[in-house]
């Protein structure tokens, strides 16, 4: 959930499949009409980055969003994301053209921030069937 000074204003998703094979993690975001513009969507899917990358050991993220979708796809873009390729999804039942956007591990590296604080990883990791730090 994304809060900002104790309001809720979006979700930031993110979603592995077999995720100890592969270490690549996807990203879903939404904010409230009134707070998208100023800045919020950067800050939360950097926020989610860090804890794919940073707390769960990830190798790659991924995104998508249709090839009008400028917030989105400037996110992306912004944060070091790399075009890879493009996708077909019905949008209120119409064929629309998905921008594909991968972000290597190397390139979270060099951008990545050091004003993040994780709280909880290591609790989480056993329930999502991820090994303890330890054992990592
Ligand atoms: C996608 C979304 C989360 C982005 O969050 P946001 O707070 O609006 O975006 P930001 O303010 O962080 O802006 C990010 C970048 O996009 C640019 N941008 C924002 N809105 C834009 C628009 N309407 N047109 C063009 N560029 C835009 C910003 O200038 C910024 O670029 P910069 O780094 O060059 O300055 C938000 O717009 C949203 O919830 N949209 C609806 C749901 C959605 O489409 N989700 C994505 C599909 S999973």
């Amino acid at each position: 959930m994304v809060v900002v000074d104790g309001e809720p204003l979006g979700m930031q998703d993110l979603v592995a499949t077999d995720f100890c094979d592969f270490g690549s993690v996807t990203t879903f975001s939404w904010l409230d009409r009134d707070a998208r513009g100023r800045g919020l969507g950067k800050e939360m899917r950097q926020a989610v980055l860090h804890l794919a990358f940073d707390g769960f050991g990830a190798r790659a993220a991924t995104s998508g969003a249709f090839v009008d979708n400028h917030a989105s796809n400037r996110v992306s873009e912004a944060l070091g994301y790399q075009r890879n390729g493009s996708d077909w999804a019905t949008r209120r039942g119409e064929a629309a053209e998905l921008q594909r956007w991968r972000l290597t591990r190397e390139r979270w590296s060099e951008r990545r921030r050091e004003d993040i604080d994780l709280v909880g990883v290591a609790e989480c990791r056993p329930v999502l069937g991820l090994a303890a730090p330890d054992d990592h």
